[in-house]
């Protein structure tokens, strides 16, 4: 089974949408992806805001280019992190399993990991993964999910197990 992945990468951080910082771990995550041979359809850089980054991920969950939507930052317990709840706004199903996954792999390297709400799920044939902000938190994090990713997505997009087409 095969699908390209046409991903879209995500930074949510009030400083780095304010030009403060520099965005060293959307870079990182772009890199990522571009090894494992996604298609990079957009990056962004958006501020914590609640509602516009729900909006921002809607629309890129509804275009037919895009399978994959990837966001690093905001799922810690500041008042202004709100990735979860954005992603939550706007997913159809859930995939908690990728999310504990993340956790559950992070914890053997730090404890803090307990502290990423990150969420993962499905809206309009778009998987959505959170990953928590630091750079070496994507590293990590990514590193999970790597085996599973194309698997996930191809699923999404109607392939069976066996790689016909589960809609057939
Ligand atoms: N997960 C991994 N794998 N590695 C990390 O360094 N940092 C943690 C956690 N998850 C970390 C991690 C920390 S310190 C925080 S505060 C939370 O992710 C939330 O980070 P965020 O608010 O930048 O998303």
């Amino acid at each position: 089974m095969s699908v390209v992945l046409r991903a879209v990468a995500v930074t949510v951080s009030d400083r780095c949408a304010r030009g403060e910082q520099e965005d060293e771990s959307g870079a990182i995550l772009v890199s990522l992806l571009k090894e494992l041979g996604a298609r990079i359809v957009a990056t962004e850089i958006v501020p914590d805001d609640l509602v516009p980054l729900a909006e921002k991920l809607r629309g890129y969950a509804e275009r037919a280019d895009v399978n994959l939507i990837m966001t690093t930052g905001g799922t810690g317990l500041s008042p202004r992190d709100n990735t979860p709840e954005a992603t939550r706004a706007v997913i159809e199903r859930e995939v908690p399993g990728i999310a504990e996954a993340m956790r559950a792999e992070s914890l053997k390297k730090t404890p803090t990991a307990m502290i990423s709400r990150g969420v993962c799920g499905v809206r309009s044939g778009a998987l959505i993964v959170n990953l928590p902000g630091s750079p070496a938190a994507v590293r990590e994090c990514f590193d999970v999910i790597r085996p599973v990713l194309a698997h996930a997505v191809a699923l999404l997009a109607g392939r069976s197990h066996d790689g016909t087409d589960a809609s057939a």
